[in-house]
Formats: C-alpha cells, structure tokens, sequence
C-alpha cells in the first residue's frame, strides 16, 4: 500500500508537484526572527562547562547556593489549598475576587481613600507582563487623548514591544546617566516638562528594571507634580512591590504619593518575584477612576476586552496569592521572606563592592550599593562584558547589567576578581 503510494506520487504530473510545493510555502516570506537577548545567555551560558561559570542574564531569584527558591508561606498556602479539596471551576472573566481586592490593597495601602471609596477598578492578569498587556489595550481602546507612551530611557525590553503591538507609538524621557551610573534627575525633569499634554508616560514604581536606579522620595515628589502639571496619564509598572527595599509599604511610595495627590493613575503588578510564583503567572491592572460608578463602567469594558483574548485567568497562582495575603499568619510569614531575598541581594552588592576594593580596584563602585532591586548596572562596557564572559564563563547582558540574585557567597570573590582584571 504504501510502495503502491510512492509510485503513484513519483508518477505525478508536474502541475501536481508544484501545486504541492506550493502549499507548502505559505510562510515563505517569514524571517527567522533574532533570539531574546535573555534566553539568548543561558542558553550560552548551559553550554559552557567551567565549573566556576555564573548566569548573571536571568531575572529571577535564586538563595545563597545559586538555586531556585520557593518560599515557605507558598508551600504552606499550596497545603491550605490542597486540603480543601477545592474546585477547579473557571474563574470569573475578571479574575479571584479575593485576589484583586487583596492585590488593590496592597498597592494602594488599607487607609487609602481611593481604595476605601471603591473608586478602583482590579482585574486579574497573567503576571505583570499579561497585566500591562491589558493595559496597553486598553489605552489603546478608551484613551481617545493620544497614541504616545512615554517610557524611560533605557526601560524593561519587553515595555516596546507590549505597547507597540498594542497599537501605541513609543517615546522616551531621559532617565538613567551612564557617566555617573546614576539617576539623570535633571534629564528627566526637564524631557517630562516637554511630554505633550495628555500623553501617557510610563513609570516604574521601584527597583527600575534594567538600571536599578530609582528616585528618591523628594525626587518622586516633583516628578508627580510636573506629571500633574503636564496632565499626563501616568501608568505605574510595579514588578517588584517589597523585592526592592525589603518594605512593601516603601515600595509602594511613589504609587501611593501620586494618588493622593489626585493623580488617577494605571497600574500593573506582578506576583512573579516578591513571590516567587514566576510561572504561576498571578498579576493585576488596576485603574484609579474619578468614582466608583466610573469604576463600574470601567470595569465593564476591561471584561469587554479580555474575553476574547484569553476568556478568564489561570487559578492556581491567584489563590496561593490570595491565601497568603489573607491568611495573617501566611501573610507575617510572607513579608519576613520578601525582606530576607532583598536583604540577601543588598548584602551581595556590599560584598561585590568590598570584594573589588580588597582586589585593589581604584574604580568608584559606589553606584553597585546605591543601586536596589534585582538589577544592576555595572557600568562595563560591551569589550568588557565580552572578556568576562570569554575568559571567566560570567554571563550577563551586553549592556553590562548583572542579576545580583545571581551572586552568593560562594562566587562573589570570583566576581569581584574577574570585573577587576577586565577594568583594571
Ligand atoms: C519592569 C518589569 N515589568 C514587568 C515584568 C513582568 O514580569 P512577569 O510577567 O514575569 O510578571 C518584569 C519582569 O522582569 C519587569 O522587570
């Protein structure tokens, strides 16, 4: 039967293979597109096979033996949820109830006066990047004053992409000096003064990825005034609530500080790193309305959009995260362990910097432990990343931005003595 086959296909007229061939090539056209600059480094990364060599690429916490950690409140909430033998029915287009409600409120904080009126809207979103994803469209849907995003200047790669196939046009805003390594304060200030009135500009609350540079208290206050001044639509980004400080509350400053003063802002939040629930993918979008019949409204139109986009949100990371937030005890226990994995990365960075002065370097560091977050920018230049990575199997982005979760005990002499010898 299938020699019979053959022949039969070998016998074939020629209109019949071409036509075959044609069918084949319906995505001739399609260019290989490059690979993700992240993935790209582990990838290189796992095929070296020096036994001192360090992944500093990837954006995810690791303990002091370099290894994946998963929090102790999160174990026990996934006992809590097992034992309960609950349902695996759909969640409501908008998500957990008792995770949006608990998620606005750590946001915005119990006293807040938005969150107390009700005049917020939460939906569930696939972590921070599906949340911001909403977002986007839903700008792109609702905000009839303009198509203009602006975000800093460099921000999270993955913030262009989301809102341009959003259907959004990208501007930036000076925000990071490479010469100081440090925030560009004046920069800032002065491109955000000139944003036309009623763009969008995007704001990372804390922990600014890639650059760890965040403004201080003081600084938070002027930009939010110039933002009002300017009417500007604000749309916070906070990824790292808690991860940076090792506060949730100071984290959440800047988010806070804008709404009170009557700045009604957007906001994205992430689960992914203050609870290590990476592929659990819980996040929330927020929108702070003029009041709760606006909510209402708003409300109506994001299930609007979301239906068909994914129809409702996955379950399980959204009750682990709900179960710790109300859950007292999970939720003690939760804030002990978010402050332990930011001290842990605040006390590699003074490490990293006593370890380069021990190695005799002259160069000033000082931006490595003025610098909070996962990330920091290093300063090293792209010859430098290449002979690090070459000589010393250290992997990290070209931009010279390293994940210090990636550094422990163990390897941050080796760190400090290999940065020495390529600037030196
Ligand atoms: C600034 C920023 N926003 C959003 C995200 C979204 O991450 P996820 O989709 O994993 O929650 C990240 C993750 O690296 C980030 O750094």
């Amino acid at each position: 039967m299938a020699l019979l086959h053959t022949r039969r296909l070998l016998a074939a007229p020629r209109f019949f293979t071409a036509a075959a061939n044609h069918a084949s090539s319906w995505w001739s056209h399609v260019e290989m597109g490059p690979p993700d600059p992240i993935l790209g480094v582990t990838e290189a990364y796992k095929r070296d096979s020096n036994s001192k060599k360090m992944n500093l690429g990837v954006g995810a916490y690791r303990d002091d033996n370099g290894k994946p950690y998963v929090l102790s409140c999160v174990r026990k909430a996934e006992a809590m949820i097992a034992s309960k033998k609950m349902d695996k029915e759909y969640l409501p287009i908008g998500g957990l109830a008792d995770f949006t409600r608990a998620s606005a409120e750590l946001a915005l904080g119990e006293n807040s006066e938005a969150f107390k009126s009700g005049r917020y809207v939460t939906v569930q979103g696939i972590s921070g990047t599906g949340s911001l994803r909403i977002g986007a469209n839903f700008l792109q849907r609702f905000f009839k004053a303009g198509r203009d995003v602006y975000l800093p200047k460099p921000s999270w790669g993955n913030h262009t992409p989301i809102f341009r196939d959003a259907g959004l046009q990208l501007q930036s805003y000076r925000y990071y000096d490479p010469r100081t390594c440090s925030l560009d304060f004046a920069g800032a200030m002065d491109d955000i003064a000139r944003i036309p009135e009623k763009s969008i500009i995007l704001l990372h609350a804390c922990a600014h990825n890639p650059t760890g540079v965040d403004p201080r208290q003081e600084q938070w206050k002027e930009l939010a005034a110039t933002v009002k001044k300017r009417n500007l639509l604000v749309y916070f980004d906070m990824a790292y609530q808690g991860f940076a400080s090792g506060d949730i509350n100071r984290d959440a400053w800047a988010v806070r500080h804008f709404i009170e003063q009557g700045i009604n802002v957007l906001l994205s939040q992430s689960y992914a790193k203050n609870m290590g629930l990476y592929g659990e993918r819980a996040g929330a979008f927020t929108v702070i309305c003029s009041d709760a019949e606006e909510a209402k409204r708003v409300e109506s139109q994001l299930k609007i959009l979301i239906r068909p986009m994914y129809s409702n949100p996955p379950l399980n990371g959204a009750r682990i995260a709900a179960t710790i937030l109300n859950t007292p005890e999970l939720r003690k226990e939760w804030l002990v362990e978010v402050k332990g994995m930011a001290d842990r990365i605040i006390g590699m960075r003074t490490q990293l910097v006593s370890n380069l002065k021990k190695e005799g370097s002259s160069h000033n560091w000082q931006h490595i432990t003025d610098q909070i977050g996962m990330f920091c920018f290093t300063g090293l230049k792209p010859d430098q990343v290449d002979r690090l990575t070459k000589e010393f199997s250290i992997y990290m982005t070209k931009d010279g931005r390293i994940s210090v979760a990636g550094v422990t005990s163990g390897n941050v002499a080796y760190l400090a003595h290999a940065i020495h010898q390529v600037t030196k």
